[in-house]
């Protein structure tokens, strides 16, 4: 018997979860807690495990090890907080929460509790990026010179639940989800943080009050320069591209697609061996950390970073100025 796991949301990555979950014998999922009793069932009974309304309930009466938290953004928070005080370590969803105030309050549980939480950048974990992150650390083609990162999805699309288009539930659109995603992708990928941000967003969507694109120019704290581009309207082909410009080549990252390099001339594909599922490495992770005190790369303080990032972008776009992603305007 390995740890108990117990699922607080029930929504579509709850499944990706619960399937690693599957493969891992020293972890056993053992509950699920969704608000809507149709999906807690439906997903308990796929899984042949049991099924809540109320994630108190269930983190009172099965006692879990760790809890996995994948609700809506706004309910990272108080959800994290809750299962920490009820002494469970926890493995919490991307974006870490609504803004940099409430990481700090999550942190601040985690540690009086003295439990351990990482965040699922699933960034870490998916091979052509940890391909990426080899060649450069190896400095393969030169020195880094900048980083242009381009995301085009239907992002509203009809499957997308409806909380992701409010901006209270959500704390942003696309910048916020998405962008989480490829400001975690930079920093990550060159093992460097964002200092400086400057931003525009647009409010076009048919439905709801989030951003539906965003472009922004980022600098790192190694100097390198970077762009994120996304655009969620519909129509376009679906993109997901991140370009590295070194000083003695090239290389071109599709996430979970393919992984290419040019020393001049066409992109050649960079053979990528598959390695477990992305989902079951990062629960090792959380493993190491709660047996070992082996911090991963996805710890509080950077996943924090992650959503101080996305905050100075908007805050960029109100004000109309480059921000220091630590606050004050850049002058
Ligand atoms: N790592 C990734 O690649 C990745 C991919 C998708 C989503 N996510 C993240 O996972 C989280 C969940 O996203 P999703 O796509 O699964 O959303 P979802 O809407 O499919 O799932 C959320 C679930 O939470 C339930 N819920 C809402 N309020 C609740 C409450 N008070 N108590 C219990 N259940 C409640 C909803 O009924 C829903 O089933 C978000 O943080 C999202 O950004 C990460």
């Amino acid at each position: 018997m390995g740890y108990k796991v117990a699922l607080v949301g029930g929504g579509g990555i709850a499944v990706s979860h619960l399937e690693a979950l599957r493969r891992m014998e020293e972890l056993d999922a053992v509950a699920v807690a969704d608000i809507s009793k149709e999906r807690a069932e439906s997903v308990a009974g796929r899984f042949g495990i049991a099924a809540y309304t109320d994630y108190r309930d269930m983190i009172e009466r099965e006692k879990p090890d760790i809890a996995v938290v994948t609700l809506p953004h706004f309910l990272h928070k108080e959800a994290s907080i809750h299962a920490a005080e009820a002494g469970c370590h926890l493995l919490l969803e991307k974006p870490m929460a609504l803004d940099a105030r409430e990481c700090d309050a999550i942190i601040a549980a985690v540690r009086r509790a003295g439990v351990r939480l990482m965040v699922g950048h699933t960034q870490h974990y998916i091979a052509h990026n940890r391909a990426a992150k080899r060649i450069v650390e190896e400095g393969r083609y030169g020195k880094l010179v900048m980083i242009n990162d381009v995301r085009h999805v239907n992002y509203y699309a009809d499957t997308r639940p409806g909380w992701f288009f409010e901006k209270a539930k959500a704390g942003g659109g696309i910048f916020m989800n998405l962008g989480s995603h490829s400001v975690d992708k930079l920093q990550w990928l060159t093992g460097s943080r964002v200092e400086q941000v400057k931003a525009a967003v647009s409010h076009y969507g048919a439905k709801g009050d989030i951003e539906g694109s965003g472009l922004a120019w980022l600098r790192l704290a190694n100097g390198v320069p970077a762009t994120i581009s996304q655009s969620g309207y519909p129509g376009g082909v679906s993109r997901n591209e991140t370009e590295l410009v070194f000083t003695g080549g090239m290389v071109k990252l599709m996430t979970g697609q393919g992984l290419w390099a040019s020393e001049g001339g066409a992109y050649v594909e960079i053979p990528v061996e598959q390695e477990e599922l992305p989902f079951v490495l990062q629960f090792r992770d959380l493993v190491r950390y709660i047996e070992e005190g082996v911090e991963p790369s996805s710890s509080m303080d950077y996943s924090r970073s992650v959503v101080a990032v996305v905050e100075a972008m908007y805050r960029s776009h109100e004000t109309g100025t480059e921000q220091n992603v630590a606050g004050e305007a850049v002058r």
